[in-house]
């Protein structure tokens, strides 16, 4: 069968520009049968000499050094966002008026109102989207979430998830810039919480449904950071480190913490989730693995069982080696850009869309609201 082709546009070739370029080459490999196939058309960076370099390493056609001119380009069909967040909304709100498909990095804004624009601008569009909450996509994660669905856990009381990392505990660190965009909050709109929580919450929420109100504590432990861009030295205005508890609509109680400052720690994001017939629980560092606890089994031998999610009749997994051999966080990206690809001939959405996105940053706002204000809030969330 001929395929068809998706002709891509990706903006940014850092971090996420080489893992989404990556998604799209080992697609074509690993699934093979789907209609539509990408095609690497064009990839959008400001230094020249990078994005070329970047271009000819990944297999683009051609680059582009203004992201207006790769918007206005007919050979594009979808314009994948891979930029610092204070770019998103603006290039978002650009490809849906010039009708293109859009795949967003998140979190998909710096905050609520500039995600409800992005999302009501590309439900005016009408234009097909995704976000790259890439971490369902893991097998052993969407794995879990079959579990849950399947109702073997029972009732839920509790859900527990952390983000730890480590690399910001030095002060002589710079705010802002290239390298440090992520400590400026102009660029990224918050700290840990719009970075690394927002990933465990859109993973909670996928898993366990809607957050309806948050209590939070924030810390800033650098209080100030020389900026990259004045050279002086300025207020460091996003969250370090992250604690909230929240209730679920389903009445089970959630607990979460974020921080760059647990040494030892580089990406350590785990969950666990607390049923009255069993349990789960997951962990970044041991990726291929899900923990299950079943209150049904014999007691002289109930315990933990270590699930190694890598059998072919588990989530993704006939599309890779053989039982037994483990795949990467790479993985998760690939699966991602397979379902996009899926979700074209199928017709459907590829969840988590622009919408599904924007609940996440209802709660992302709720829990920075709630630690300055020192008091609960509803997220007025509305989780289907
Ligand atoms: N899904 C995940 O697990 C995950 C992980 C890391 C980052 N992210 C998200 O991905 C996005 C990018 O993060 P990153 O780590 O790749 O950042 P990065 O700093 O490594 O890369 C950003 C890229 O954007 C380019 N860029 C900046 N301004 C631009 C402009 N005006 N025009 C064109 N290109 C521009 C930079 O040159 C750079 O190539 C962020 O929103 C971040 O939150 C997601």
């Amino acid at each position: 069968m001929k395929k068809k082709e998706l002709r891509i546009g990706l903006i940014g070739c850092g971090f996420m520009g080489r893992t989404h370029s990556n998604a799209y080459n080992r697609v074509k490999n690993f699934f093979p049968d789907l209609e539509y196939q990408p095609k690497l058309q064009a990839v959008c960076s400001r230094n020249e000499e990078k994005v070329k370099s970047f271009a000819d390493q990944w297999g683009y056609a051609s680059y582009e050094t203004d992201w207006k001119t790769l918007i206005s380009r007919d050979d594009i069909d979808a314009v994948d966002i891979c930029t610092p967040n204070n770019m998103h909304a603006e290039i978002a709100i650009a490809a849906a008026k010039a009708g293109k498909m859009v795949l967003c990095e998140k979190p998909i804004a710096r905050n609520l109102e500039e995600a409800q624009l992005m999302v009501d601008e590309i439900a005016k569009a009408n234009v097909r989207n995704t976000v790259w909450y890439n971490y369902r996509r893991l097998p052993a994660v969407t794995l879990a979430k079959k579990i849950v669905d399947s109702g073997k856990l029972g009732k839920i009381f509790h859900y527990r998830s952390n983000f730890l990392q480590d690399w910001t505990i030095n002060e002589n660190l710079p705010q802002g810039g290239r390298a440090f965009w992520r400590m400026d909050a102009e660029a990224a709109g918050s700290g840990v919480t719009g970075d690394l929580l927002a990933h465990c919450i859109d993973t909670a929420m996928w898993l366990n449904g809607g957050i309806m109100d948050v209590s939070a504590m924030t810390e800033t432990f650098v209080k100030q950071r020389v900026h990259e861009d004045t050279g002086k030295l300025q207020d460091v205005k996003i969250d370090d480190a992250c604690i909230f508890h929240c209730h679920f609509e389903n009445g089970s109680l959630g607990l979460f913490e974020s921080s760059r400052y647990a040494r030892g720690h580089k990406a350590l994001f785990t969950l666990e989730i607390n049923g009255e017939k069993g349990s789960l629980k997951w962990d970044l560092h041991d990726l291929n693995r899900l923990e299950y606890f079943d209150n049904s089994d014999e007691s002289i031998i109930r315990g933990w069982r270590s699930i190694h999610v890598t059998d072919g009749d588990q989530p993704y997994m006939d599309k890779w080696w053989v039982p037994g051999l483990s795949i990467g966080y790479e993985h998760s990206f690939v699966h991602q850009a397979a379902d996009f690809l899926k979700s074209l001939e199928s017709n459907d959405v590829c969840a988590p869309t622009f919408k599904d996105a924007l609940e996440t940053q209802k709660v992302c706002e709720s829990v920075i609201d709630s630690a300055v204000d020192k008091e609960w809030k509803n997220t007025n969330v509305e989780w289907t």
